[in-house]
């Protein structure tokens, strides 16, 4: 533990920390390490903000929608902060680190305590012994992201997931797609050295972890020595366990075969991939700084049907990027047509402040609207379609969560969501589910 929380003179007997994550799985997993750091100093979970002697809000700013959203939330928690003068709140992550954004937030939510941006959120504890230390309180804001911030590694780790562990595997991102805030509050890729993560990977599975997902904003371009992503894979896939090993996001400019290769001969690897397309149309692919053609992207599936016939396909697509015209969405539609994904994940382009794209002629939110509910229309069409093949058919599914009493969920290795009843107990097993009915979210079967 840091020395200045160790030398601190207050008392955190009996109190009490609440975390509340917004955005990607690669936030949930920075929660995890938040929560570690107050464990580490002797905090324990609240059941609910109003419990919390420390409430954490772990922001995105990926989307217009999730800002809007997070405000709302840190504004909601101005009466816990009336009610109890000691409350320390802290707002960590991507959104703070925009141009200004820390201090708009305090402009509207002064009761706030600490800021801190994605990459200094290691020094939450020291920031909070700082604060409990100082005679009168001022808010503490260090969100600045170094071009290249230092890896932390060693830090202790809350995991709220099992049995899937989330494990990083490189920071940061230098791809610049003109829509995306990402590389500005999250710095230069940076990958981890090989030995840390293989060796956090066995202690999981050691510790009866049967998922691991391995997290990356690209983790195509993992590089750690002469070591690639492939190599990685085939180095985690073949250790002695049985588990299933699964990595987010890919960028199609980096997929290589050599991937499906080890996809395909590795049976701990998941047959899934998830490959965000962005848009099916070359012009807005060149304007988004994609690097990649739709041609290529089908290629590249064609690749993973052929060699991985029962893989399951996943992507985002975004729709209403500036300058896209109908002919370029129904290249979109035409190119989700004939991908047919098991699951899309759809979004209308927001502008980010900072971004390229920002910068562009936007359309206007009507033709966005119009198009974004097309899009769903036909992927849960699709969706739908791809489920019903798994009727009658049986899976293996490991028991991730109960969905509510005697009913559990869990995942196939292609990443199907299953619900089935069962006890809570099999939570972490592999269990062979023969599938009854296909419903939108979700396939229903018995074990
Ligand atoms: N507006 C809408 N969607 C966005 N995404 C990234 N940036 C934006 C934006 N500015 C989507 C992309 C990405 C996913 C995580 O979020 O589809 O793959
Ligand atoms: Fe954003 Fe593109 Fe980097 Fe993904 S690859 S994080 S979309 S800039």
């Amino acid at each position: 533990m840091n020395s200045a929380i160790l030398d601190s003179q207050f008392s955190i007997f009996n109190s009490k920390y609440y975390i509340l994550t917004f955005g990607c799985q690669m936030n949930v997993h920075d929660s995890e390490k938040l929560a570690g750091i107050l464990s580490g100093m002797g905090y324990s979970e609240a059941p609910a903000p109003g419990d919390a002697d420390v409430i954490v809000v772990n922001t995105c700013c990926i989307r217009d929608t999730a800002e809007k959203r997070i405000y709302g939330n840190i504004g909601s928690l101005k009466g816990l902060k009336k009610k109890n003068k000691n409350l320390i709140i802290a707002v960590v992550g991507c959104m703070t680190r925009q141009d200004g954004a820390a201090e708009a937030l305090l402009e509207k939510f002064p009761f706030i305590d600490i800021i801190l941006g994605a990459s200094n959120e290691h020094t939450l504890g020291e920031k909070i012994a700082e604060l409990l230390n100082k005679e009168k309180r001022r808010s503490i804001i260090d969100s600045h992201t170094p071009d290249d911030p230092e890896i932390i590694e060693d830090g202790k780790v809350v995991r709220t997931s099992f049995p899937n562990g989330w494990v990083n595997i490189m920071y940061g991102c230098d791809n610049f797609c003109s829509y995306c805030i990402v590389p500005y509050v999250r710095g230069r890729e940076r990958s981890r050295d090989l030995s840390l993560i293989l060796k956090e990977i066995t202690e999981l599975l050691e510790d009866g972890y049967k998922e691991i997902t391995l997290l990356g904003q690209n983790v195509n371009s993992y590089k750690s020595n002469d070591y690639g992503f492939t190599e990685l894979l085939k180095a985690a896939g073949a250790l002695p366990f049985k588990y299933r090993l699964r990595f987010m996001t890919s960028h199609p400019k980096d997929f290589s075969s050599s991937i499906i290769d080890a996809i395909r001969d590795n049976k701990n690897i998941a047959r899934a991939v998830h490959l965000p397309v962005q848009s099916g149309s070359d012009s807005v692919l060149k304007a988004m700084n994609r690097r990649y053609t739709r041609e290529r992207y089908l290629e590249i599936i064609s690749g993973i049907r052929a060699e991985i016939p029962e893989a399951g396909l996943t992507t985002d697509i975004m729709v209403g990027f500036p300058g896209e015209t109908e002919d370029d969405f129904s290249e979109t539609l035409d190119l989700v047509q004939k991908a047919r994904f098991s699951n899309a994940f759809t979004f209308v382009y927001s502008p980010r402040k900072g971004t390229a794209a920002a910068e562009m002629e936007q359309i206007p939110y009507a033709v966005k609207k119009d198009r974004i509910a097309r899009l769903i229309a036909l992927q849960n069409k699709i969706t739908r379609e791809e489920s019903e093949t798994c009727v009658g058919k049986s899976y293996e599914v490991l028991a991730e969560s109960e969905a509510k009493e005697g009913i559990l969920a869990g995942r196939t290795e292609s990443g199907r969501m299953v619900n089935f009843e069962g006890d809570k107990g099999l939570i972490g097993r592999f269990i062979d589910v023969k599938i009854e009915r296909a419903k939108a979210a979700a396939l229903w079967g018995k074990v």
